[in-house]
């Protein structure tokens, strides 16, 4: 949500809000997998994942294409739509099924092996504790939940509420609660990743990392 051009009205339902977001542009995202994300999952092995707020496709075509079965999920019906039009185009269209929720309201049945919440933020109603204690609640055991936030908003992204919380990495986990006992941490840390701000200029985007294995 970094760039958001739209400014949420309190009226706004989700579903509205990230309509008009998604209406603005032809395209909002590159496409591509988020770096940090791929980074984490390239050495796991192939199974059932679930992608929550997939946005245009990036991840879940990634994760299609490396041999896992995908379970998509966005609020928004313009999101999905441009989803499956990536991943028809990647011709992984069968290994990939699109749902949508606004998931503080409902969540997909079944378990994962994997489940994603990539940058899923929200300048609107989103009950993401809930939504991420759905999350562990939904992986097998030993499936990995991996979870990765915005760490602070870039001073360029002016239409973001100044007191929108950006809750830190450690700040989540304790919301999530979950057992120790239960749950290995595999990493939990900030991290710089390079890119460019809307002049293309460089730019370094600071991200919250949260990967958590769910023991058997
Ligand atoms: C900042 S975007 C990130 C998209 C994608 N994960 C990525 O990394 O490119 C947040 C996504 O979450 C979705 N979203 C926001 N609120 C939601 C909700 N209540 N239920 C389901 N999806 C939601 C939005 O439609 C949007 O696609």
């Amino acid at each position: 949500m970094s760039t958001h051009e739209t400014e949420p009205s309190a009226d706004q339902t989700p579903k509205e809000y990230w309509e008009q977001h998604y209406g603005e542009r032809e395209r909002i995202w590159s496409g591509r997998v988020n770096a940090n994300f791929a980074a984490v999952v390239a050495d796991l092995t192939p199974g059932s994942a679930l992608d929550l707020g997939c946005g245009e496709g990036g991840d879940a075509v990634w994760l299609a294409q490396r041999g896992w079965q995908v379970t998509a999920v966005d609020v928004s019906d313009t999101a999905i739509g441009r989803a499956t039009t990536l991943a028809h185009d990647h011709d992984v269209l069968d290994r990939i099924v699109f749902e949508q929720h606004d998931l503080s309201d409902s969540f997909p049945h079944g378990t994962f092996d994997l489940i994603s919440a990539q940058f899923l933020h929200s300048t609107v109603r989103l009950a993401r504790p809930q939504i991420l204690r759905n999350a562990a609640d939904a992986l097998t055991g030993g499936g990995t939940l991996v979870v990765v936030d915005h760490a602070e908003a870039p001073p360029f992204a002016k239409k973001i509420p100044h007191d929108h919380p950006f809750p830190s990495a450690e700040e989540v986990l304790a919301e999530l609660d979950l057992p120790a006992a239960q749950w290995e941490r595999v990493r939990v840390e900030k991290v710089g990743r390079d890119g460019a701000d809307p002049d293309g200029q460089p730019f370094t985007w600071w991200d919250n990392i949260m990967v958590l294995r769910r023991r058997d």
